[in-house]
């Protein structure tokens, strides 16, 4: 190997050491910068000198990032992209599996390349690399910011030592609407959750601020926030669709979990597809400079998504690809995700005056302190241990932080006459599609999931069960009826294929036979995720019929209901006894999943979205605003001009915050420690008591929410300002304090500025958002 990197030619230039850079490609020799003893430069004088020699092409060829291909070890350098990465045209690249691949890549990059400059290497390990966590939407319902931080940490550990120094997470966008499948890829409707989740989750992979100069541990890797910003607001649910918002929204209920993550320090950001004020994300100046950088102080680098500045053509706000590079480049977009557009036009745009190349200069300067403080340029290897790379990928310390995690993201609907949890005697039958199948079980976006290592629920059951009870097992439906159906949402992860009436009959018969019936049903891994809208949010066809025969039988039936999103059981409430959303539990589900079934583990997951009674409800949320003509939820009769519907009631068929547990809690009387505040600099406490009725030891999540009743703009009902996940053994209570603080009152107001304004606000606690107990709080003008 290459020791160029530290090169012993030294100039010297002031106090510092400084390298010869050789100029000439033949000679090959890299740059190398370090101070007297041999340690490297600090990064402003490191880059300054890295700079100085490189070419405008090359400085552009920094901002470009490709996905890798299919690259063998051996002839990697005649791929397009080795050749690109060999004449310095690639700043990184992504999605790439296998150590030894991306050490070639890094190969050509070190010897091959004029200055030898590392590469990004890239991927989306969103839930998990092998051992894979709940999707996002899952983790979230754990409330749980410790697990978090562990979930970023263990991903961290495993890509790291699989070559990747960069993922494309966390994603904080606010999805409202169910329709839109990739609810499934952040933390649901809140904005104050969502962004604490997305700070944990960063704080996990990085393991540092990267606003500072402090270089990451070698097991840690770069997190990008995403997309950035307002995806989740596409119109209808429908992927890709029309965004158009009004900035006093933006500030209140949509930024606040993107700023929170850059708060956190995530070194990079990723530019969404939509648009913003009618200008495509990548292209829009506002958002991607005053808000991103003037306002919150984010320090890092901007890529795009995937052929964001192509797409500017589409949206129809730029006349061809120079055009919209120049105003990607313009706006603060400083990486090119595989549209290939900065590396062909902004030499050109340079030598027209459109860009000037000090534009291009801040671009690669900032990518490149994100290779510093990623420790490239004092080992380009570093993330390329061959050794870890056998230790620390899907270990069994791994494996069980993903099943302990796993557990507390299930989230209990119903669980009538305490069915749940299962004895383990007699006969149980398992049935569904989602059952037996490995390559589901992780949920979308697991690009380097190994499910041939998995172990499916069944497989599960029958280690867990351990001959104490007889498990019977039939697939018992399809998907869909529609066999084509059925494949839009597999995309290639396929579940067996088969007769319906002989399935059907198959699991008739083992229910008979059965004392208690287990259904593990519901969507397919990618029936949510990037482009996986639906229109009808109910249990396939085919799968609730059977499950309507299933409940005929009078067999207690318990429903694993496998979702991305937030689903509609309306009829499920109604006709079955005992519901748990387990959404998609990573690798580890089999276990977790028996774990909370047969009662070792208590469910405490908690909605992070409110569940729509039908699909026409949608967007659906519980932070929304009063309405000039309300009417509660539930209400039981339809009422004319008023704020409803003719055919269902207002609200929820569960609640955000809502999840049941194996034992009770009671919420005393709401206490404040004073009723009355004058402006400015005061703290109170809200205290609340909470006991565990029940008999066994378990967690709960208890919610803060405030509501501001008149305010010079509308303000929602209530919004979550705090909570905290506690452990009660049984008959335990506990106090529980809040501070509320002059911060969690305040909000955009219509000038956009962040206000508090005297008043009188409810003050909100319980375990879930409809169930609270409340007090009233005035903040009082000065006098
Ligand atoms: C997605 C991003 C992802 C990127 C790279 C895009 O299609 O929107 O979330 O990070 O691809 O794979």
């Amino acid at each position: 190997m290459r020791t160029a990197f530290i090169s012993l030619s030294f100039l010297l230039a002031g106090s510092l050491m400084v390298p010869a850079i050789a100029h000439t490609p033949a000679s090959k020799k890299k740059v190398a910068t370090t101070t007297q003893k041999g340690k490297i430069l600090p990064m402003k004088e490191y880059i300054d000198q890295l700079m100085a020699k490189m070419t405008l092409q090359e400085k552009i060829g920094q901002l470009n990032l490709m996905v890798a291909g299919d690259i063998t070890t051996g002839g990697a350098l005649n791929t397009q992209v080795g050749g690109d990465i060999a004449k310095g045209n690639m700043g990184g690249v992504f999605n790439i599996k296998g150590l030894d691949k991306i050490k070639a890549l890094q190969d050509i990059a070190i010897k091959n390349s004029r200055l030898g400059i590392p590469l990004l290497v890239g991927m989306d390990v969103i839930h998990g690399y092998e051992t894979m966590f709940p999707i996002p939407l899952a983790l979230s319902c754990s409330w749980d910011t410790e697990a978090m931080k562990k979930v970023g940490e263990v991903s961290a550990k495993e890509a790291s030592a699989a070559g990747i120094n960069w993922t494309y997470s966390p994603m904080v966008d606010i999805a409202l609407d169910a329709r839109w499948g990739r609810i499934s890829e952040g933390n649901g409707e809140d904005p104050y959750l969502s962004g604490v989740m997305g700070a944990a989750l960063t704080q996990g992979y990085q393991g540092a601020d990267m606003r500072t100069e402090e270089i990451l541990r070698a097991d840690r890797i770069m997190a990008c926030l995403k997309h950035f910003a307002l995806y989740g607001a596409v119109e209808s649910g429908k992927e890709y669709n029309t965004v158009d918002m009004s900035r006093i929204r933006m500030m209140n209920q949509y930024l606040p979990p993107y700023e929170a993550v850059v708060k956190a320090g995530v070194g990079s950001v990723m530019s969404s597809f939509n648009l913003i004020d009618y200008t495509p994300a990548t292209a829009n100046h506002w958002m991607m400079t005053d808000v991103l950088r003037k306002q919150w102080g984010f320090k890092g680098f901007v890529v795009t998504d995937y052929a964001s500045i192509a797409e500017i053509l589409n949206h129809g706000t730029a006349k061809d690809l120079k055009e919209a590079s120049e105003q990607a480049l313009l706006a603060g977009t400083d990486m090119d995700m595989c549209s290939n557009a900065f590396v062909k036009h902004l030499e050109q745009s340079v030598a027209e005056g459109k860009v000037t190349e000090e534009d291009i200069n801040t671009a690669c300067r900032r990518i490149l302190e994100a290779k510093y403080k990623l420790g490239l340029f004092s080992n380009p290897y570093r993330y390329c241990n061959a050794k870890r790379n056998k230790t620390d990928i899907y270990s069994a310390e791994n494996r069980q932080i993903a099943r302990d995690v796993a557990a507390e993201t299930f989230v209990l609907l119903k669980n009538e006459g305490n069915l749940l949890p299962l004895k383990k005697q007699g006969k149980i039958a398992l049935i569904g599609p989602l059952a037996d199948t490995r390559n589901n079980i992780a949920g979308t976006w697991s690009v380097a999931q190994a499910p041939e290592k998995y172990t499916t629920i069944k497989e599960a059951m029958e280690k867990a069960l351990d001959g104490k009870a007889t498990l019977l097992y039939a697939q018992g439906s399809n998907i869909w009826r529609d066999r084509e159906l059925q494949k839009n949402g597999e995309q290639g992860k396929s579940i067996a294929w088969g007769d319906e009436v002989k399935m059907k009959n198959e699991a008739l018969q083992i229910a008979k036979e059965a004392d208690v019936i287990v259904c593990a049903m519901g969507e397919t891994a990618d029936m949510s995720g990037e482009c996986a809208s639906r229109t009808n949010l109910e249990m396939p066809d085919v799968q609730q019929e059977l499950l309507a025969e299933l409940a005929k039988t009078g067999k207690p039936v318990v429903l694993l209901n496998f979702a991305g999103r937030p689903t509609v059981l309306s009829w499920e409430k109604e006709h079955i006894p005992a519901i748990m959303n387990v959404w998609f539990g990573g690798s580890e589900v089999g276990d977790a999943l028996c774990d909370v079934i047969f009662g070792d583990k208590v469910p405490s997951g908690k909605l992070t979205t409110s569940m729509p009674k039908t699909t026409g409800q949608e967007p659906l949320y519980y932070n929304h605003q009063n309405t000039g003509r309300p009417v509660p939820d539930d209400n039981q009769k339809f009422a004319k001009f008023a704020s409803n519907c003719l055919d269902v009631s207002n609200g929820p068929l569960y609640p955000f915050g809502y999840g049941l547990s194996y034992t009770t809690f009671e919420y005393g009387d709401l206490k404040l420690s004073s009723h009355e505040v004058n402006m400015d600099d005061w703290k109170i406490t809200a205290t609340i008591n909470v006991k565990n009725t029940g008999s066994r030891d378990a967690d709960e999540i208890v919610q803060l929410y405030i509501r501001d009743m008149v305010a010079s703009i509308s303000r929602p009902v209530k919004e979550l300002k705090g909570f905290q996940r506690i452990h009660l053994a049984a008959g335990e209570s506990r106090e529980i304090c809040f501070d509320i603080t002059p911060e969690m009152l305040k909000f955009y107001n219509a000038e956009l500025k962040h206000v508090i304004e005297p008043g009188d606000f409810q003050i909100m606690v319980g375990g879930n958002s409809k169930e609270v107990k409340t007090q009233n709080l005035t903040v009082k003008k000065h006098p």
